[in-house]
């Protein structure tokens, strides 16, 4: 797919106005930009659950129900991202978070690509939680099982009080982890945004909207980087309907080079 008209030059153009060392950037992303990695999206062509019922997988009650089936289906997850590696998108993101002083990259995939892309922790939520961290579903205890599985453990059990152990992600249902919105809250507290970036994902839950409409300065922009049109395409500054691995490397290059040329 092409850029979607000159409008992206255009609004490129602009940014010269803008010191990216100076300017403040949240970046947004879903499934669609692991997708390149080999990553199945959940609703998009051949996305998880075109085929499977959340109900049964990505609940409390499926996991009270079925741990056992609920654990297959992770452990299958965590096999496949172990083995998948970080596209270009994800390399794009990092780059731009180490030329940018101000930017937060606000995740809802549970994958570990953009960390291993070399987006720092400390510019990243990862606000679905994270598929290799398990934790007990009764204490307090958790680990992170990025190296290894427990494979011949059917539903690990906690070691300090023999609770089922579950992934460390948002189930539908659930709370979304409070110190991580307190973090996104904090970013968009601390000022506006001068470049809002939305990429991959079909922006379903309420808060993503949100965050990404509150973000934006007055005067900055909202550039939705995704090859189909989601309920926050209405509110786009620029639409991008690339794959975020074509369209974001280029556009973050075009980001810092006008920054260089300052
Ligand atoms: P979705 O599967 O809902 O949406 C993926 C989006 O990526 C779609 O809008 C696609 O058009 C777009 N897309 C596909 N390929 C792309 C590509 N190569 N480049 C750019 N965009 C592409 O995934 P999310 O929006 O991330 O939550 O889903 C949000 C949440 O719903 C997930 O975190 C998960 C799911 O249920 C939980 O598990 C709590």
């Amino acid at each position: 797919m092409r850029l979607v008209d000159c409008g992206l030059r255009k609004e490129l153009s602009t940014l010269h106005l803008v010191d990216l060392g100076n300017a403040r950037l949240l970046v947004i992303t879903g499934a669609g930009v692991s997708a390149e990695s080999g990553i199945p999206t959940f609703r998009g062509k051949d996305g998880y659950w075109r085929n499977l019922d959340p109900a049964k997988l990505a609940t409390p009650e499926a996991f009270a129900k079925d741990p056992g089936l609920v654990w297959q289906w992770y452990r299958e997850r965590r096999r496949r991202i172990r083995n998948a590696q970080p596209n270009p998108a994800h390399q794009a993101i990092a780059k731009l978070a180490q030329h940018a002083q101000e930017v937060l990259l606000v995740t809802q995939n549970v994958d570990d690509l953009h960390a291993r892309a070399g987006s720092p922790k400390e510019k990243m939520v990862q606000i679905h939680g994270d598929i290799f961290v398990t934790c007990c579903s009764r204490c307090d205890f958790q680990r992170s099982d990025l190296e290894h599985d427990y494979e011949d453990i059917d539903v690990p059990r906690c070691p300090r009080c023999e609770g089922l152990m579950r992934p460390g992600v948002v189930w539908f249902g659930e709370q979304l982890p409070r110190d991580e919105v307190r973090r996104v809250e904090n970013y968009l507290e601390a000022g506006p945004c001068d470049f809002v970036i939305v990429a991959g994902t079909t922006a379903t839950f309420g808060y993503i909207i949100d965050w990404a409409l509150r973000a934006r300065a007055n005067d900055g922009k909202l550039i939705e980087v995704n090859p189909e049109e989601t309920p926050l395409s209405q509110f786009a500054t620029q639409q991008v309907r690339e794959s975020a691995a074509i369209a974001l490397p280029r556009l973050v290059d075009q980001f810092i080079s006008r920054r260089n040329f300052l």
